[in-house]
């Protein structure tokens, strides 16, 4: 176990060294000692950034569920692998066993091959947090299937989208979902996608709410009786080393959503390894991440990075606003968490509330505490480490993304030093560089530059489905080989980074990554609307909010604008998701380009964020006369 758990900062720099001196040496090391194989690789790594193409463990033979579920039989069988608290805290939380996870696995496997998907089958999943979520993607893996969840939270144009680019042929949903005191409808959701997914075949039903909903006869079928017929064993499917493992989309600045590709033994290795370092987690822990399934954080760290180290995992469906703001700090104290780890998000909003919400709870448990998603400005860390931590827990402001798969710059708690909204440093073999506007890397401290990765790391995701020439184009053309991540960054005067955010059209609400191209889009789609563009402004809670421009056809301009706005977010609400919906929404005459006709939103963030003093060069401008008239009628 030499390299597997770090202990103090001085071994971290030892091991981050050794790891970056020799990438292939280190993970092959960290491979051979935890994992289980079928086969071992040929070779440890190959990669081009140019092409680009990016290969761990190649030749080895494995899968993700003998070393996530299996392997621990013996040792862990009657232990809990996962938590389940749900909505109600009435209803009672669900403890299933790593015996009990293998089987329902099994059984869920054994459906889906009954119902022919195959190796390789794209299967999508849009469902609420419980525990069948987990079981599905790991009965994908079992079988070889490639997963793609949606976050159930998306529209139905959203996940037909979803479910056609990348032509899944079965979808596994529920009836509905309950979210604090409401519950929403996800069969209705799933069954009007398909009206525009000629290519799926089966839909698998979990029953959680009860609702009255539509059957397809020859479509649908509930889930549960078919679960109880299966065979409770079902023999893992052997897999290539670089299979893909599941497919994630994530918001691009244009264009449709990209489908991350993930594969399988890159993946396994950094989640496992960055799991048990970046939370320290020890054998008895029980670790809880509120993040959803629906996005990297649930996948990596709620289900694979726990599992493969033999973790207890809590999984909660619920808000943390029902039924009332404490409920956090209840399921802290009601299951004894020793690790917490959530966005900053729901820190300002928790934060909002009166103390005594907090108070009343025992959080002695928590050791760990962390963060993810979004910068986790100075007051929303303080809180929550004088709070929440009572300054006995360090903060991990983990940094990282979709395409990452893993957490890539992050304190390891009890070893890195914490200061407030500084990520700090690399993870062992992260070689991150900054870069300037001329492509040339910024070295040494106390600069700021764009954040770029230089060298391969085992869960880098390896293609946008479907579309390998956009995946090179977005990551790997911006700076010569290497991976440009979208965000800027600052390396302070003893090496910490502190990521300062997107620098491209990006824009990240409520720790979710939002493009502006599919919320343009909706907009247009309005019959009264010629033309918008959206940008962020900074929000107390959600960090960003969105603020829309919009210009009105003719048949717009005598329309009432209030109701305009309510359609407008009505029309973004079912195209995207409710997530996406605009806070301020200002009607223009214009916007201002450039000759080339691009829309310079720089101006626009600026007016947003009612900071006009300092607009940098407008001479650049087609219409540089609009920027004041927009400036006057500012919201
Ligand atoms: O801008 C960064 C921000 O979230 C982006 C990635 O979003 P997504 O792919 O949805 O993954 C989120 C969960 C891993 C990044 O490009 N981001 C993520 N974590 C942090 C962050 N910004 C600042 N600090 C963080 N800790």
């Amino acid at each position: 176990m030499s390299n597997y758990h770090i202990k103090h900062l001085e071994e971290y720099y030892q091991v981050y060294r050794k790891s970056v001196r020799n990438p292939e040496a280190f993970w092959e090391e960290i491979a051979e000692e935890h994992f289980v194989w079928r086969k071992r690789w040929d070779n440890v790594l190959s990669w081009d950034f140019k092409k680009p193409e990016i290969k761990w463990f190649e030749g080895a033979k494995l899968n993700i569920t003998e070393n996530c579920l299996d392997r621990h039989l013996p040792t862990r069988g009657d232990k809990t692998a996962i938590i389940f608290e749900p909505n109600n805290p009435k209803e009672e939380a669900l403890h299933i066993t790593y015996r009990q996870l293998h089987e329902r696995v099994c059984r869920m496997a054994n459906v889906l091959l009954d119902h022919g998907v195959k190796k390789g089958d794209r299967v999508c999943i849009y469902l609420p947090m419980i525990p069948e979520l987990s079981v599905a993607l790991l009965a994908c893996a079992r079988i070889g299937a490639i997963h793609s969840v949606v976050f159930a939270g998306f529209s139905s144009h959203a996940l037909a989208t979803r479910i056609n680019d990348s032509d899944c042929k079965l979808v596994i949903t529920s009836d509905g979902s309950f979210r604090g005191s409401k519950s929403i409808d996800l069969k209705v959701i799933v069954d009007k996608a398909l009206e525009g997914c000629p290519g799926v075949a089966n839909v698998l039903v979990v029953k959680r709410t009860g609702t009255k909903i539509n059957m397809e006869p020859a479509r649908d079928k509930w889930l549960q009786p078919l679960l109880d017929e299966a065979y409770a064993d079902c023999v893992a499917e052997i897999m290539d080393a670089e299979d893909p493992l599941f497919i994630l989309y994530t918001s691009g600045s244009t264009g449709t959503p990209k489908g991350m590709v993930h594969t399988t033994a890159g993946y396994m290795v950094y989640t496992a390894y960055t799991f048990k370092n970046v939370f320290q987690y020890r054998e008895h822990d029980v670790y809880w991440c509120t993040a959803d399934i629906g996005w990297i954080t649930g996948h990596s760290y709620i289900v694979y990075g726990p599992l493969a180290n033999g973790a207890t995992t809590l999984m909660f469906e619920g808000v943390p606003s029902y039924p009332d703001f404490g409920r956090f700090w209840d399921v802290i104290e009601k299951h004894k968490v020793n690790q917490f780890y959530t966005a900053p998000t729901a820190i300002r909003a928790l934060a909002k509330e009166k103390l005594e919400y907090l108070e009343k709870h025992d959080l002695s448990s928590l050791k760990v505490l962390g963060s993810v998603g979004e910068p986790i400005n100075e007051e929303a860390w303080h809180w929550y480490n004088n709070n929440v931590g009572k300054k006995n827990s360090p903060i991990v402001d983990t940094w990282w993304q979709t395409e990452t798969g893993g957490i890539m710059i992050t304190p390891i708690p009890y070893v890195t030093p914490t200061t407030p909204t500084y990520a700090t440093l690399p993870f062992i073999g992260i070689q991150p560089v900054l870069m300037n506007e001329n492509a040339k890397e910024i070295k040494g401290n106390q600069v700021d530059g764009r954040l770029c990765i230089k060298f391969p790391w085992p869960s880098i995701a390896r293609t946008i489905w479907g579309n390998h020439d956009r995946y090179r184009d977005t990551y790997f053309t911006a700076y010569e080989n290497m991976y440009f991540t979208g965000d800027g960054a600052l390396r302070d005067a003893v090496g910490y980074y502190r990521i300062t955010g997107r620098v491209d059209d990006v824009i990240i609400v409520s720790g979710h990554n939002l493009g502006t191209a599919p919320i343009e889009d909706s907009i247009n789609e309005h019959p009264a609307v010629a033309e918008s563009a959206i940008v962020g402004f900074p929000h107390d809670v959600k960090g960003n909010a969105l603020y829309g421009y919009v210009i009105l056809k003719e048949v717009g301009e005598s329309r009432d604008r209030e109701n305009l706005r309510k359609e407008i977010n009505q029309q973004i609400t079912e195209h995207v998701g409710p997530i996406a919906k605009l806070d301020k929404i200002q009607f223009v005459t214009g916007l201002p380009k450039t000759r080339s006709g691009k829309i310079m939103r720089r101006i626009l963030r600026k007016i947003a964020s009612n900071d006009t003093s300092n607009l940098g060069d407008t001479s650049t401008l087609l219409n540089p006369e609009i920027v004041q008239e927009i400036i006057d009628n500012a919201l």
